[in-house]
């Protein structure tokens, strides 16, 4: 056993003699949107199960045929036909819910809005004649880079409102990484606005696009909403403001009756190569995983009002702030900005003024307000919370109590929900008005989905055991492929073992069939709840022109889960300055963006290699966790590993 497989192993020891155990307070289990009952059902008949849920859905012809599987390449309910924004939006308005608030908006500035679902319906169908009027059609893929404003939700559906596809693009990322994925997904269209705000400082987000337009010969414009007013260039003929596009567009629109499997959408993650995968969903079984998860996990109700914290630009938001609640026709919150502006209360001041009764948030923000310390939401009503919700990373017994404690009050269930943007919807989570949860663990496999934890010859480990996290049938919500690439969805997440999908993911689980997750088993980071690559943060420092080689690690975090520990071998025999090191992070956070820049960087006359010349990853993150080493037999020339640990260990002190 390695030392990282050591340590990690008495992590997981002391996990598993984690003792505490919370079942579901009687009164919120006895109100529960769904009871125990809901497992043995989906045992019986998985498609049958998935089915029953895709019915609750309004179809503009029903379909069917449930599942069709041709390994690994999923259709479901594949002859029926509906719009998604039909059931997110239409069909409440029927239904007299028309003046139900969908989101609270609230600005960092401080600004508010409310828009409801009328409001939304309308919104969607303007925009949406807007895009058919620059000549968007069915199939096409349109770019979306924005704050976390009404306007992006609006977007999304427009696009689905006449059967487009979107690429979500991160606000936080850089014009070079729009260009690769505006190129990579073939974009006709980017929609932006002139800023964003983030800490009180305004994003320049049109700015980017123009930078990354340069490099798009296929976008032909660019819709801009004005967020903040400040000037930005207008290119002519190209660039049009969104209040423009909008003006004299009737205020509806027929939806499209889409295939179930019409893309939906594509987003953009990292993997183990420097290129990001475009993460394909469909249609009908999406929105079927979603909405179903979305009502049985967060437990949700008419009067509920549910805070997702997570950015849009990645899955959490596309999946839990809008497909799955506004189909669920929930009342939710938007908030634009970081939750220290203008103090460190904002959240809690927020979830006070909304009455917010579930919460959705991750392990690094938690940890976070654990360290800035009890004071802040001490100084807030809390009590409407009902139930409290955590993504992203595992999380770390210590913090999953503070939250239980400190922010539920001790009296809300917490739902640790794992899952990833290639299966769309949560896969394994508690149900909680029925599991019995433990600080630490995910708990048990959602209703319908079948993972198994395998060892390295694809054998079911016992319970107790640790491996690879698989999933061994399809679901609804599941990825459709990479965007361009068959060979590599196949490759990455069908091959190592047969008939299974491969998370990479470790995990493990007790003798009660919980599981516990244990972080990548691949060369993919995960800081602050972000998925990064090595090789493409390696890229990234190679890219500048005084780098010659480049290894980059995820270092344990407090704070932020992993944070990023490059090596760096530079063109000349000099070894780099606290300056040039500076100039490298700046390098990475233009390349890629600024919450890609490394933490602790160490420049070394060498890297470890084996003999056949490949950079010993291992050993680098044992040396930058400052622990024992591995096995070092490998190594060619083993004199180069007690150097770097010198050095590493210097840096770690640096930034402490
Ligand atoms: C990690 C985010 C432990 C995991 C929804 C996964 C988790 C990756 C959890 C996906 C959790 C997410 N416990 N680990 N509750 N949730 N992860 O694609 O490593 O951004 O593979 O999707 O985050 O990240 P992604």
């Amino acid at each position: 056993m390695s030392a990282t497989d050591q340590a990690r192993s008495e992590t997981i020891e002391a996990l598993l003699t984690e003792e505490r155990r919370f079942p579901p307070p009687p009164e919120f289990a006895a109100n529960a949107n769904v009871g125990p009952q809901v497992y043995p059902e989906a045992d019986r008949d998985f498609e049958a199960f998935w089915a029953a849920r895709a019915r609750e859905l309004e179809w503009e012809k029903a379909f069917t045929r449930v599942l069709e599987w041709q390994e690994p390449f999923a259709r479901w309910f594949a002859d029926g036909r509906l719009n998604i924004t039909v059931n997110c939006l239409d069909r409440h308005v029927r239904s007299g819910k028309g003046s139900r608030v969908a989101y609270y908006f609230e600005g960092e500035p401080g600004d508010r809005r409310i828009v409801t679902y009328a409001d939304l319906l309308r919104d969607v169908c303007q925009f949406a004649n807007a895009l058919r009027s620059l000549g968007i059609k069915a199939g096409d893929r349109v770019a979306i880079y924005m704050p976390m404003i009404p306007e992006l939700p609006v977007a999304m559906l427009a696009c689905e409102r006449i059967g487009a596809a979107h690429s979500v693009i991160f606000g936080g990322f850089s014009p070079d990484a729009i260009v690769d994925r505006v190129t990579d997904a073939g974009c006709v269209l980017i929609i932006t606005a002139d800023f964003g705000w983030r800490r009180g400082k305004q994003v320049p987000l049109k700015d980017n696009c123009d930078a990354a337009m340069r490099h798009t010969p296929n976008v032909r414009h660019c819709i801009v909403f004005r967020r903040t007013g400040h000037e930005v260039s207008m290119h002519e003929g190209r660039d049009l403001w969104w209040h423009d596009v909008i003006r004299d567009q009737p205020d509806s629109c027929e939806p499209a009756a889409l295939e179930a499997e019409q893309l939906l959408f594509i987003l953009y993650t990292s993997g183990t190569t420097a290129k990001p995968k475009g993460i394909k969903h469909t249609t009908a079984g999406y929105l079927t995983g979603v909405a179903t998860t979305h009502k049985y996990v967060f437990d949700v109700k008419d009067d509920d009002v549910y805070w997702c914290t997570a950015d849009i630009g990645w899955v959490t938001g596309h999946s839990y702030i809008v497909y799955g609640p506004l189909c669920n026709g929930t009342t939710g919150i938007l908030y634009e900005g970081t939750p220290d502006f203008p103090e460190r209360d904002r959240f809690w001041a927020i979830a006070e003024r909304y009455k917010v009764s579930i919460l959705y948030t991750a392990p690094t923000a938690i940890r976070t307000f654990m360290k800035w310390g009890p004071e802040f939401p001490a100084r807030h009503d809390l009590s409407s919370l009902r139930l409290l919700g955590t993504v992203g990373e595992p999380i770390n017994p210590e913090a999953w109590m503070w939250y239980r404690d400190v922010i539920g009050g001790g009296r809300c269930p917490i739902v640790d929900t794992w899952w990833q943007t290639e299966t769309g919807m949560i896969m394994i989570t508690p149900l909680p008005g029925v599991t019995t949860t433990l600080p630490g663990s995910a708990t048990q496999p959602f209703p319908g989905i079948y993972p198994d934890v395998v060892d390295e010859r694809g054998a079911s480990v016992p319970p107790g055991g640790g491996g690879y996290i698989v999933i061994r049938k399809p679901w609804p919500a599941m990825l459709r492929g990479i965007w361009g690439d068959d060979e590599r969805y196949v490759q990455t997440y069908w091959s190592k073992f047969p008939h299974m999908y491969l998370a990479g993911d470790g995990c493990r689980r007790d003798d009660d069939g919980n599981y516990w997750f244990m972080g990548r088993i691949d060369d993919v980071m995960n800081v602050s709840g972000h998925r990064i690559s090595t090789t493409e943060v390696e890229s990234a420092l190679v890219d500048h022109q005084a780098v010659a080689e480049a290894a980059v690690v995820g270092r344990t975090d407090a704070m932020t889960g992993q944070a990023i520990s490059a090596f760096v071998l530079l063109k000349g025999a000099e070894l780099g300055s606290e300056a040039l090191a500076e100039e490298l992070r700046a390098h990475v956070g233009t390349k890629l963006g600024r919450f890609t820049a490394p933490k602790y960087i160490t420049f070394t006359n060498e890297l470890p290699k084996t003999r056949s010349g490949k950079i010993m990853r291992r050993l680098l993150r044992d040396i930058s966790e400052g622990r024992a080493l591995g096995d070092t037999t490998t190594l060619a020339d083993s004199s180069v590993v007690a150097e770097l640990q010198t050095r590493a260990k210097a840096e770690a002190q640096k930034e402490e």
